[in-house]
């Protein structure tokens, strides 16, 4: 029976529920239409992308495939053949990305596991030498070299991507970078700030001056405090740590808005917020603490309007522009926010 596989397509996959906010993006700062694909991901028109990745994209297919595939059925030759041979063409080091898509395919974690299995297993006929070239995906994605697979399902079909490692927006399968919540944190706001250090590839020090603006009950905080840093802790409301680390944090009940250093401090090690206020506030605060160099790192999360959250956030991504260093992303672990993150001024 011959197989329906799609010919390769863009695909960008974001949050289940941002997909409008990802094709505004597209359409309104880079031109490009895109559409609806399953939940969680959108197809873009022509191959034309933006460099950068955007701030609702948390992955990218470059050269997706649809190929249909019904629950239960085994992967047809066909769909092998297809899926190998851009590595077969140019043999190199590879590594496989799964991600499940639990909107588009409901419990279809298993699923996925299997037709992987049998994908690899049929590659590993077809070409001999595929095994010996298999790699982590975390090495090879430090590299910068070599291919990644990429794959997922939705309830009626594959989608697949075979590109090089360097296309990748995220270096976590399908973007999702998923944190491990520790028991001691007093909040799931903890996996935010976890995960703000893994995609700036920087964890704080021992001894490094943190400033921690909207910080009860406490998660960021405490991230920063076990790692040994300093922490000044800026809320009206409480915080619930129960640590011995909470010694490293001073508490104080004062308006993180207006809070400034003194003209003669220097700048903080670490700037984070995580308050709930409106963009154009969150605008403020960064142009004092990295417009004035007050910080060498940031970690700045913008809650987002209910309606339409690209108009206010346009002003703050054009006032980024001169900032490459620094990143806005709506990152796994983020809700109706996004956030700004980076090192500067070191
Ligand atoms: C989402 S919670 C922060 C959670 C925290 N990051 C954690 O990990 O536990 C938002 C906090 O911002 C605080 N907040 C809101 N506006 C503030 C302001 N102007 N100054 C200081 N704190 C503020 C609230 O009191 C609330 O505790």
């Amino acid at each position: 029976m011959t197989q329906t596989i799609s010919s390769p397509f863009p695909l960008f996959c974001c949050r289940p529920g941002a997909e409008s906010f990802l094709q505004q993006e597209l359409e309104t700062r880079h031109g490009i239409h895109s559409r609806p694909f399953v939940p969680g991901m959108i197809q873009v028109e022509g191959s034309r992308l933006p460099e950068s990745p955007l701030v609702f994209e948390w992955q990218r297919l470059r050269n997706a495939r649809f190929a249909s595939l019904k629950k239960g059925e085994s992967v047809p030759d066909q769909v092998c053949e297809t899926v190998w041979q851009i590595w077969a063409e140019n043999p190199q080091p590879w590594a496989l990305h799964l991600f499940p898509l639990e909107e588009a395919d409901p419990g279809g974690a298993s699923r996925l596991q299997g037709i992987a299995r049998e994908l690899i297993r049929k590659g590993n006929r077809l070409h001999p030498a595929l095994p010996k070239w298999e790699r982590k995906p975390e090495k090879l994605i430090r590299t910068g070299k070599g291919m990644i697979l990429q794959c997922t399902c939705s309830e009626n079909g594959l989608i697949f991507s075979m590109g090089p490692t360097a296309d990748l927006s995220s270096p976590a399968p399908g973007g999702r970078t998923r944190m491990k919540m520790d028991p001691r944190a007093p909040s799931r706001s903890y996996l935010k700030i976890e995960e703000a250090f893994v995609r700036l590839g920087r964890e704080p020090r021992e001894n490094e001056t943190v400033i921690d603006l909207g910080a009860a009950p406490g998660g960021w905080s405490f991230a920063f405090a076990r790692r040994g840093c300093h922490v000044t802790a800026i809320d009206n409301g409480p915080l619930k740590i129960d640590d011995a680390c909470v010694r490293r944090i001073e508490h104080l009940h004062r308006d993180g808005l207006s809070y400034q250093l003194n003209k003669l401090q220097p700048p903080v090690d670490w700037l984070v917020g995580d308050m709930l206020i409106p963009p154009g506030q969150a605008f403020g605060l960064l142009r004092y603490w990295l417009g004035e160099a007050h910080c060498r790192n940031l970690v700045l999360n913008i809650k987002l309007p209910q309606l339409d959250p690209l108009p206010a956030l346009n002003p703050i991504l054009d006032w980024l522009e001169p900032y490459p260093e620094l990143e806005i992303r709506q990152l796994y672990h983020d809700r109706r926010e996004v956030t700004v993150f980076g090192s500067v001024n070191s």
